[in-house]
């Protein structure tokens, strides 16, 4: 409905930009109606109504109830209306699609920083394909920012110490503006960049160039750096819990609560592991505040999504009981599988899911 060459509108080239155009030409026509007929009214009226002899008395008068409830129901409706739609639009925007292919976005005075699943890096330029969902799993390494591409009507601040999600489906290949739109220092002008929207046998092409492995495989070598892998080990003998098949799963707290283990928690978990402590554990991990960053981050948690379900010798997958306290506490090294073993046997596995993402 929106004519394209309209110059104070950017393209529309997301499958939302037409619904969040249309929406916000209505808010605009509505006000701009409102606007127009309060101003002719108070014309109108006060022209109408002027006191025409110098001593004249105002008539007492009530409105009718029915003009009462007119001015009530009418404009709940209106408003009802715009809620519905807006609302509409909102779930459309907050629910990514399944089939969403996944992209980490870390913002940093005064860059946008991207990292593919396959181990792609690029800094101010975002390949995707064309027609196909992209999810954005973005984190600040020091203010707010805000990811902003106008031709897809996609604006989500991006926070330190959070994971803020967003998603778009580009519609047409082309190269589209990106935007940092939050005030974050001396440079915010300049935190720009691009968005390369190609054809998907360009984009196979674009992956297969340069790739430091992939991002789980990196999480890996972190893993083992950082010792993550002498606690967390891959069967239930070590200090800490088993973490393969832990992602989207509900953890229980020694507090007696239930979260589901996400982005966030995983996070959290690295930076402050006391935070929310597993129940059956002692809280003895260290934290890796100021140790890992952001983009290490997202790899550590690539690896930890990437590690399979464990399954004990009877073919049945390891339920993570919780451990007594005295037995994590009186041995704290004897029963503990090496640290050797239990991270090769996660390697053969690691990065299977990671290819599915990335054919
Ligand atoms: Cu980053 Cu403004």
């Amino acid at each position: 409905m929106m004519p394209t060459a309209f110059p104070l509108f950017p393209e529309q080239v997301s499958t939302v930009a037409r619904d969040v155009d249309a929406l916000y030409l209505f808010l605009c026509a509505l006000s701009g109606f409102m606007t127009l007929l309060i101003f002719i009214l108070i014309f109108y009226l006060a022209l109408k109504y002027r006191r025409t002899p110098e001593n004249e008395i105002p008539q007492e008068g009530e409105p009718g109830p029915l003009l009462e409830a007119a001015w009530i129901i009418i404009p709940f409706f209106i408003f009802m209306f715009i809620f519905l739609w807006g609302a509409r639009l909102y779930f459309t925007e907050a629910r990514v699609p399944d089939d969403a292919l996944d992209v980490y976005v870390t913002a940093k005075q005064w860059m946008w920083k991207f990292q593919h699943p396959g181990g792609q890096r690029e800094i101010n330029t975002l390949h995707v394909p064309v027609n196909r969902p992209i999810r954005l799993t973005m984190a600040s390494e020091d203010v707010i920012h805000s990811f902003f591409v106008p031709a897809f009507r996609v604006k989500q601040d991006v926070l330190p110490n959070r994971y803020k999600t967003a998603w778009f489906q580009a519609t047409r290949v082309g190269r589209y503006h990106l935007f940092c739109a939050e005030y974050c220092g001396t440079l915010h002008s300049g935190m720009i960049g691009w968005v390369e929207v190609m054809q998907p046998t360009d984009y196979q092409r674009w992956l297969a160039g340069g790739s430091e492995g992939s991002l789980a495989s990196q999480g890996e070598i972190l893993f083992q750096k950082y010792a993550c892998n002498t606690c967390h080990t891959s069967d239930a003998t070590g200090r800490g819990p088993v973490l393969g098949g832990l992602f989207g799963t509900p953890v229980q707290l020694t507090d007696g609560s239930v979260v589901t283990a996400d982005d966030n928690y995983l996070r959290e978990s690295i930076l402050n592991p006391q935070a929310k402590v597993v129940r059956g554990f002692q809280p003895i991990m260290p934290t890796f505040q100021g140790q890992v960053n952001e983009e290490d981050l997202l790899k550590l948690i690539a690896y930890v999504k990437a590690l399979p379900k464990p399954v004990v010798p009877g073919g049945v997958p390891a339920v993570q009981s919780p451990r007594s306290a005295t037995s994590a506490g009186s041995t704290p090294s004897g029963t503990a599988a090496p640290p050797a073993p239990a991270a090769t046997a996660t390697t053969a596995t690691a990065g299977q899911p990671d290819k599915r993402n990335n054919p």
